[in-house]
């Protein structure tokens, strides 16, 4: 089975809900490089605090095999074809402009691009979140904008960041905008982003209750959180579909869990 067909496509808003460890991560990259290929008209914004992903370029356009930047990194998934939007820029959208042009240079024609904003210092939380509202005043009929947030909590939960993460979940729809957050619990979720919500991948969670607050979402009664690693149960709000699955690594490929 193809992974595109269970990937949150342009213009809907998904969300990936499990424990530590269970697998929301790996899932991520392939749907974000899922995105790059399938739209080569895309771009692509992927918000890191851990930091969990690598870029492969800088934005000066050198490969980051060649500096010592991940070198400390134990684990993280690199993404092809993607630059590293340095602290503090992309602030404004002729500086966003200007790193979308940069990643250009060094993507093949028929993929979209892809920018990671990525920093572990909460001092720089703020600057993340103007990164995403700048880059949703740029959407356009031109290209098919995403937003990908690991821990999308640590917006949530917070008032004076949420801003970016909540205009892209509550109206992005309307200027089709495809947003995918992650995240350990969706407690915090205000009802109305989770009613935008269409597309859900539930991995492990020990928090039993917390499947109601996803009751907004169409949720069926008889959903189950999967109780082992690596397994997910995908909900499908426009087409009704739940299925568990896992995905089998390290192809692009997904199965259905019997
Ligand atoms: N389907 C899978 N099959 C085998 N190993 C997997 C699978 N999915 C993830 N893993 C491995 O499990 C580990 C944890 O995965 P991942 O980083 O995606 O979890 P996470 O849910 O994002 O965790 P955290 O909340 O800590 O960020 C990684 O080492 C990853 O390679
Ligand atoms: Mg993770």
């Amino acid at each position: 089975m193809d992974f595109s067909t269970i990937n949150t496509p342009a213009g809907e808003r998904g969300i990936i809900i499990g424990t530590t460890r269970s697998g929301k991560s790996t899932l991520s990259k392939y749907c974000i490089e899922d995105w790059a290929t399938r739209y080569p008209d895309s771009r692509i914004i992927v918000i890191d605090t851990k930091p969990h992903f690598k870029a492969t370029h800088h934005a000066s356009g050198i490969p980051i095999q060649f500096s010592r930047l991940y070198a400390t990194m134990r684990s993280g998934e690199t993404i092809a074809y993607s630059m590293r939007l340095p602290i503090g820029d992309g602030t404004n959208w002729w500086r966003l402009e200007n790193a979308w042009g940069l990643c250009r240079s060094f993507t093949p024609v028929n993929r979209g691009l892809v920018l990671i904003a990525q920093t572990n210092r909460l001092g720089d939380f703020g600057w993340l979140d103007h990164v995403i509202q700048t880059h949703y005043t740029m959407a356009s009929k031109y290209w098919w904008l995403f937003t990908y947030v690991d821990e999308m909590m640590v917006f949530l939960r917070n008032r004076s960041l949420r801003n970016g993460v909540y205009q892209c979940i509550v109206s992005g729809g309307e200027l089709g905008i495809g947003f995918l957050g992650a995240t350990q619990r969706p407690r915090n979720i205000p009802p109305e982003a989770i009613t935008e919500m269409s597309k859900l991948y539930m991995f492990w969670m020990n928090f039993e209750e917390d499947i109601d607050h996803l009751r907004d979402m169409g949720v069926p009664k008889n959903f189950v959180i999967p109780q082992e690693y690596y397994l997910f149960n995908y909900y499908d709000k426009l087409n009704r579909i739940v299925k568990m699955m896992k995905l089998k690594l390290p192809e692009v490929e997904y199965e259905v869990a019997v």
